[in-house]
């Protein structure tokens, strides 16, 4: 049996999977995908946050963790530098921001070219940030939703890969709505690991903004 649990004798598509808090989006990709008939494993956590509840879920699932704090390093590029040799001693092929809090540099995407995805909770470009449901809100806006995407220097500006609309009730209040965000997110996000373990994700060859997904090929 290999680490990701299939029995297929192809190697596992291997995960890194960053964190800085509650990791709900971890645990979802734990339950669905780790060690499971994808043949994808989650090879290591890292958090920015020595106390962040992921890396709890890390250890009971037996799933290795790092912790690179910003303050042991002296500038962000640096402690990027040390998060991908870390991320590549464990052999990670795709890199999953799951609700990590920093932005992150070439420190760390020039290690991994198009090999990290981020989670947006909203329909990006619409309310990039750090607050996307509270300024979603705030704005007024009746439809919201989920973003997947490649993660580029910008903040929140790379090739999106999945989207999925959520409907903003009027008496939603930012934690109901944050919910619903949640369970959305608890799907695509894992979804989208799947299409690119699977080789289902390319990028257009005349325009490389544009991601496609082959979704219907098996
Ligand atoms: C998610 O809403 C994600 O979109 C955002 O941060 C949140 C993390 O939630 N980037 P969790 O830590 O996975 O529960």
């Amino acid at each position: 049996m290999n680490a990701a649990g299939a029995d297929s004798g192809t190697p596992p598509f291997r995960l890194g999977v960053l964190v800085s808090g509650s990791g709900s989006n971890l645990q979802s990709i734990i339950d669905k995908l780790h060690n499971g008939p994808a043949n994808i494993g989650i090879a290591v956590v890292v958090s920015d946050n020595n106390k962040a509840k992921g890396l709890m879920r890390a250890a009971e699932a037996g799933i290795p963790t790092a912790v690179f704090s910003m303050i042991d390093f002296d500038d962000r590029v640096e402690h990027d530098r040390a998060m991908a040799a870390e991320l590549k001693r464990h052999e990670v092929d795709l890199v999953v921001l799951a609700g990590y809090m920093l932005l992150v540099t070439p420190g760390l995407l020039d290690s991994f070219p198009y090999k990290v995805i981020n989670l947006h909770p909203a329909l990006l470009p619409a309310f990039p940030g750090a607050s996307p449901i509270e300024d979603t809100m705030d704005y007024g806006a009746r439809i919201t939703g989920v973003t997947v995407h490649f993660v580029d220097e910008g903040a929140d500006t790379g090739p999106i890969i999945l989207q999925e609309a959520v409907e903003i009730k009027y008496n939603d209040t930012v934690e109901s709505l944050r919910g619903r965000i949640h369970e959305v997110e608890h799907r695509i996000l894992p979804r989208a690991i799947e299409l690119i373990a699977s080789g289902r994700v390319r990028f257009d060859e005349e325009n490389p903004r544009r991601v496609i997904v082959d979704e219907d090929r098996p």
